[in-house]
């Protein structure tokens, strides 16, 4: 049965960390994977997690399976943080129009939607950024859909070609949907402006184009807050909107498998059918979720003094990538680099899109054992005090030709 099967193509950012952990060069920096790093380089388990587990120590009482959805509990927390705008989601809350379930993770998220929308035929068609998370057409295209890419960064500025990407949006067909990523993009760190994000909100609701929102790091652009603004903004135009968010990065819960799918829906009615669809589709997929993360993320959002520390250890995760950000640029313009490298500063969350083409990325591996990935995004959250000059001295190098 298995003699003909070919191997899957190398995942390109898994073979990056194995060639880093044979590179022998002791100083070497690893800026290509996606998680969070503190100031000794290190992925923490949150305070307020340990302090979150200590108490469900205590207190869960059965491991007995979960509803489908997930716990109600947990329903009304992701809600809480991520629906309540004071504006039109939090009317679509109040009205019975958002439907929440648990999913394992913002992939598991996505790939419901992508299923609720073929399984159901409500849509067949997901417009992606180019570039953006390497996942996602993937997912997507196993849950039977189509793909197609609007173009999003101007690769010469850094910055959002936002003329481009709308001439784009303007001819997706009505009834497709296009993936937008609510804060921080991975892998560009280019986020609209809240003027664009409304002229965005426009044209999608005026040619009846669903918006999926991918919001797998809120907390770590802006604020937890702020960083929700594009949703509020987009739901104030859109009737429907579905939102994948994740609490691998925000709550640092990545083995958890932790994320939520909502979708908001037109009418009351039209939410109770989605509900007993995404059911139908969670039922065949995973049966119910995994609820250890689940129960972490209740109780911390649920307790006053939990929740207040949580926001203090999500914005010190922000600050410090801001800081880095802001130490490269110094760092880059000390060495006398020229080229207008302010972008740096500008892009928000986590990734930072370099600039660098595929011959200089490889120059910086096998230079100066920096290791980013060959599209040029690197992981800002990976640069400490300690490895920053070594990471300036590359890319100065490598741009001075
Ligand atoms: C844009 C984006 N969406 C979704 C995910 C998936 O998150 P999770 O690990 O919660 O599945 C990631 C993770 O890197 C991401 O960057």
């Amino acid at each position: 049965m298995f003699e003909k099967v070919e191997p899957a193509p190398p995942d390109p950012i898994l073979g990056l960390g194995e060639e880093f952990k044979a590179d022998p060069e002791p100083a070497k920096v690893n800026l290509t994977v996606g998680v969070y790093r503190d100031g000794a380089g290190e992925t923490p388990i949150l305070d307020v997690v340990r302090d979150a587990e200590a108490k469900l120590l205590e207190t869960v009482a059965t491991k007995s399976y979960a509803p489908i959805a997930g716990d109600p509990g947990y329903e009304a927390a992701v809600q809480d943080l991520v629906l309540e705008d004071g504006g039109p989601l939090s009317a679509a809350r109040a009205e019975g129009r958002a439907v929440t379930v648990d999913t394992a993770g913002g992939t598991g998220g996505l790939r419901i939607a992508g299923e609720l929308l073929r399984s159901t035929g409500a849509a067949t068609t997901v417009w992606i950024s180019d570039p953006t998370w390497e996942n996602h057409a993937s997912v997507f295209r196993a849950a039977g859909l189509g793909v197609s890419t609007y173009p999003y960064l101007d690769r010469t500025s850094g910055r959002l070609a936002f003329g481009e990407m709308f001439e784009a949006l303007e001819k997706v067909p009505s009834g497709d949907v296009v993936l937008l990523h609510g804060c921080c993009h991975n892998p560009t760190g280019v986020d609209p402006s809240p003027a664009q994000w409304h002229e965005i909100a426009a044209l999608l609701g005026s040619r009846d184009v669903v918006p999926l929102v991918d919001f797998a790091y809120q907390g770590l652009g802006r604020g937890i807050t702020e960083d929700a603004e594009s949703l509020s903004i987009l739901a104030g135009s859109c009737p429907e909107m579905i939102v994948c968010n994740s609490f691998s990065k925000n709550f640092g819960l990545y083995n958890e498998r932790v994320g939520a799918l909502s979708v908001i829906c037109s009418e009351k009615s039209v939410a109770e059918a989605v509900s007993s669809r995404l059911k139908a589709v969670i039922r065949a997929t995973w049966s119910n979720p995994p609820v250890h993360g689940a129960h972490i993320v209740t109780t911390v959002l649920g307790d006053p003094e939990l929740r207040s520390r949580w926001e203090d250890e999500v914005r010190s995760m922000r600050d410090r990538i801001r800081s880095m950000r802001r130490l490269l640029v110094e760092a880059l313009e000390e060495r006398g680099v020229t080229r207008d490298v302010r972008y740096l500063v500008e892009q928000q969350g986590m990734f930072a899109y370099s600039g660098l083409d595929v011959e200089q990325a490889r120059r910086l591996r096998d230079e100066f054992a920096v290791y980013v990935l060959d599209s040029g995004r690197m992981n800002v959250a990976g640069i400490t005090t300690e490895n920053l000059d070594r990471l300036a001295d590359a890319l100065a190098a490598v741009w001075a030709g």
